[in-house]
């Protein structure tokens, strides 16, 4: 009788499901999942919302006595992060797959954030080659490196926006700015996922961490946020919805509390923004534990309520907590919870298992020939150059210090992460990637031909050791030319990696200061996670090469950049403060009654610091290269644009340099329609060019009328008529200015 109920129940809930959910139509996959449905039961519903990881339970699911071993054989395991090994994980498969009632295939799922086995840049540094073909086919290569070990989900891009370098994670994603963080969504989810879901070598994408997690309070990861909706939607949001629209098959929510709700359990963002207003059809899972932690958050007042709250919340799937495991089938009994709420959830993540082929082939991603022959192969390996040049940023560059005279008598390299400790380049989510197939920079040296590189490990960043001081000043007094590779090791940023020193230790800076005072060539290799503040070193070095975290070429690209055989091309997507009181920093920083000029900074009641600049040290969309390029005359074809209309906005750009050079020509605009009081620039198109020598081109970007639109103080998107300014320039704050006006 009991079941016969259910089935009725179900039925319903999924006729409403349908209506509701919007799931691109597909007749046959719906009738598959529908009638699969009907044959399930409660407790099987829970175990497809169910997630454990592969490291947890080690010994677990894989033996039929422990107590993951029991849920599996009882199909109360919908998917494992965290199984490595494809042997592994069809072991895991044939018990779903066999020994279950109705025999649901597993997900394997695994956090392949810059590279599986053949190593990218970092996110923050990938984001700075301003390149969206090569930053989709590091996506590409990932996936490939990912379904090739038998993984069919990501748990990537982290799309959250950063504006706070003491934020460890400000690492993962692709810096401050929500328009190009919407570009480099879409490019990322599109190279996971393909064309095509259910191909061999492409997986689910997953955007996290829904929503606001890069704004923590005083940067301290997990911490709460507390912000307007209008700026959510306005800087948070957007690269989110940019995902949804690339056709994201997964969202994840997170760890923290927003505007008081820990966003697990937070209605407004899963259940109203992502599935109700945006039709998001896909599945949301929760972050590791993050169900359980509302506790924590002092916000569920039991694991029961928990459960409750996340389930309401759209939660489909929690991460490893138990809670749904262990207590949704009571809330579900007591009516907390619709069954409504948990069919929903089981269509979902049966429909993202059909999409990826699942029902078809259990087997499909796992291939034990591939997982040997599609790993770290040569053309990977050659594309994570290409990427890792390109993420590299040249910030400072004077007297011609760079590029290196590739005949230099002697070369000194100072720093252990150039060579000794070179997995420092894999950064902190190295998935597979092993320090062994890291090229060091000393390798990428040796590999150009210099003849005599004189290496010493120099001192650590992170102890207080200065042991190492004198040797290596004794082989930078003898070299022509000194590189000294200071900054971050890969474990000081990442996730719970906050920190308030964001400046390069003081042992390193020690050594830094003896080095510079030598007068003598020196580039400056900073090896870092997060924006630093550099001030002293970008007074006295001659030479600053920005080079993040590059991965597994790491030491290849920075050799290419060094010599000139590649012209930097990187513009950094994140701020760089003079100080860590500077935070959060960012360029589009609102104006106030008092604002501060470069002229009246002394005055005493002015938006201004005592001791210390309003803007950053190096500011967003900055970065030099071996060629100089000049912007004139910047014009509009229009100076009154309709609202349904399209603008031309031209510039003339010369490579004035005596080398070919990429430049990334960055548009801004501000919104002076009176409406709000809107960011002082805001970025709405670029354009990388190539150009040769002492050539000009005209550039020329086209915008329609509603690339001017913001949100509204009603939250409506909008073009507001009124007047607008329009920055064209190398940067986020050198440019020069038009007006116009939108009717
Ligand atoms: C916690 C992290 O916040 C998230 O980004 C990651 O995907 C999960 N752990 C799973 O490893």
């Amino acid at each position: 009788m009991k079941k016969i109920l259910l089935t009725v129940l179900c039925l319903g809930c999924m006729m409403h499901l349908s209506a509701q959910a919007k799931i691109k139509p597909d007749v046959k996959r719906d009738q598959f999942i529908r009638t699969l449905m009907q044959k399930m039961t409660l407790d099987e519903k829970i175990g497809q919302m169910h997630q454990l990881s592969g490291r947890s339970s080690i010994t677990g699911p894989g033996n039929p006595k422990s107590k993951a071993g029991q849920e599996l054989r009882s199909g109360q395991i919908g998917s494992f992060l965290n199984v490595l090994g494809v042997k592994e994980q069809i072991k895991l498969q044939k018990v779903a797959v066999d020994s279950t009632r109705l025999g649901i295939p597993l997900i394997f799922a695994y956090d392949i954030i810059h590279g599986m086995r053949t190593i990218f840049p970092i996110p923050l540094a990938e984001s700075c080659c301003w390149d969206l073909s090569w930053i989709e086919q590091s996506a590409r290569i990932a996936a490939i490196e990912g379904t090739a070990s038998g993984i069919s989900w990501t748990f990537a891009p982290m799309v959250d926006i950063a504006r706070d370098a003491r934020w460890g994670r400000i690492a993962e994603g692709a810096g401050e700015d929500p328009f190009w963080g919407s570009l480099v969504a879409k490019a990322r989810v599109r190279g996971f996922q393909g064309d095509k879901l259910s191909d061999k070598t492409t997986l689910a994408a997953c955007a996290k961490h829904f929503a606001a997690y890069g704004a923590a309070e005083s940067g301290i990861d997990y911490h709460r946020v507390d912000m307007s909706e209008l700026t959510l939607r306005s800087v948070y949001l957007p690269p989110f919805k940019a995902a949804v629209d690339a056709g994201v098959m997964t969202f994840m929510n997170a760890f923290h509390q927003l505007n008081g709700i820990p966003c697990t359990g937070n209605r407004h963002l899963a259940d109203q923004i992502l599935k109700q207003e945006w039709k998001f059809q896909g599945v949301v899972v929760s972050d590791y534990n993050s169900v359980g932690e509302q506790m924590d958050h002092l916000y569920a007042t039991d694991t029961l309520d928990a459960a409750k709250k996340a389930v309401l919340a759209r939660c489909d799937i929690d991460m490893c907590s138990y809670t749904y495991k262990l207590y949704l089938k009571e809330a579900v009994q007591k009516g907390l919870v619709p069954l409504s709420n948990v069919d929903d959830a089981v269509y979902r993540i049966l429909s993202l298992k059909y999409q990826l082929g699942l029902f078809e082939d259990p087997y499909r991603y796992q291939d034990t020939l591939r997982e040997k022959t599609d790993l770290l192969t040569p053309e990977h390996r050659k594309a994570a150059r290409e990427v890792a040049k390109r993420s590299i940023v040249l910030l400072k560059n004077e007297q011609k210090t760079l590029p290196l005279n590739k005949n230099l008598a002697s070369l000194a390299l100072i720093g252990e992460m150039a060579k000794d400790a070179k997995e420092n380049m894999l950064g902190s989510w190295a998935a597979q990637g092993k320090a062994k197939d890291v090229r060091s920079i000393y390798d990428g040296l040796v590999t150009k031909g210099f003849k005599n590189i004189l290496y010493h490990r120099g001192v650590s960043c992170t102890k207080e050791d200065t042991a190492g001081m004198g040797e290596a000043l004794g082989i930078a007094k003898q070299a022509e030319h000194i590189l000294l590779c200071i900054g971050e090791n890969r474990r000081m940023s990442g996730e719970a990696q906050s920190r308030i020193g964001i400046e390069v230790s003081s042992n390193q800076m020690q050594l830094a200061r003896a080095i510079l005072a030598l007068n003598k060539p020196t580039t400056i290799l900073l090896c870092n996670g997060r924006p630093l503040a550099i001030p002293e070193l970008a007074q006295k070095a001659p030479a600053i090469l920005e080079i993040w975290q590059l991965g597994t070429e790491a030491g290849d690209a920075v050799a290419d950049v060094l010599t000139g055989d590649y012209n930097p091309s990187g513009r950094l997507t994140t701020s760089f403060p003079y100080h860590v009181g500077q935070m959060p920093l960012y360029y589009g920083r609102h104006s106030s009654g008092r604002p501060s000029t470069e002229n009246n900074q002394k005055d005493r009641y002015k938006t201004r610091y005592q001791d210390a600049p309003m803007v950053p040290l190096y500011p967003f969309g900055y970065g030099l290269s071996y060629s100089q390029f000049n912007y004139s005359e910047v014009k509009s074809n229009l100076s009154d644009l309709h609202p349904n209309g399209e603008i031309e906005v031209s510039v003339l750009l010369k490579n004035t340099g005596d080398v070919a050079g990429e430049e990334v020509a960055q548009l801004y605009i501000q919104n002076l329609s009176g409406r709000l009081a809107f960011p002082s620039r805001e970025l709405k198109a670029y354009q990388k060019v190539k150009l040769e020598a002492g050539e000009s081109r005209k550039i020329v970007f086209r915008m329609q009328a509603k690339d001017f639109a913001n949100f509204d103080e009603t939250l409506s998107w909008k073009i507001m008529p009124g007047k607008y300014r329009i920055y064209v320039g190398p940067n986020s704050t050198e440019n020069q200015m038009i007006e116009i006006h939108i009717q």
